[in-house]
């Protein structure tokens, strides 16, 4: 699979099968984020992989009634050590970084057939506690993983016309 594939065939997934990701696979995937690029190459980031059935429970409670989170396998709770930096151009440093390393992860979670969703939708606090993440710390995202139990068809995008303009903003 190529990079390419991989970005178009991504879907969210969000019903996962009832089997445990290979330890070679999930450490591929979290390599895919130590090797992702950062502002100034910090790294200032921490990922905790959660496979204990009881801790994702605790933490699917934590996503505002999305409790299919807890079906996956894993969930990768990705962490920014740090979250007061601001880039000069405005722009928060701990969530551009953390984002970027997930994306990666999410791509190659795909291509060694692992599904993963973004989750915005969690309450931060509740996940710090059962986690004992420092105070200082964030948590940019959750994502849960593993193998598919659904093929959902792509979902819609906007027209490339709409969303690029060469040379001047149009
Ligand atoms: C920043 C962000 C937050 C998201 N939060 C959630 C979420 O809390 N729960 C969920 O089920 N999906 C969530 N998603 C997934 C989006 O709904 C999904 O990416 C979008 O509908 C497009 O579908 P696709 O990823 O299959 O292409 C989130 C995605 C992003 C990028």
């Amino acid at each position: 699979m190529d990079v390419f594939e991989a970005i178009s065939q991504r879907r969210s997934i969000r019903t996962y099968k009832n089997k445990e990701i290979e330890e070679e696979k999930l450490r591929k995937v979290l390599e895919a984020a130590r090797l992702a690029p950062s502002a100034s190459n910090r790294q200032a980031w921490k990922f905790v992989p959660v496979r204990d059935p009881e801790t994702r429970a605790k933490l699917a409670g934590a996503t505002y009634g999305q409790q299919w989170v807890e079906e996956a396998p894993a969930i990768i709770v990705a962490c920014a050590t740090e979250g007061k930096g601001v880039m000069t151009c405005g722009q928060a440093t701990h969530t551009v970084d953390v984002s970027i390393a997930c994306a990666m992860m999410m791509l190659e979670a795909w291509e060694q057939g692992l599904g993963t969703c973004w989750l915005g939708t969690f309450n931060e606090g509740e996940v710090k506690k059962v986690l004992a993440i420092p105070p200082h710390m964030r948590v940019v995202t959750m994502m849960p993983l593993g193998y598919p139990n659904e093929a959902p068809p792509q979902r819609p995008r906007k027209a490339f016309d709409e969303i690029v303009s060469f040379d001047k903003y149009r």
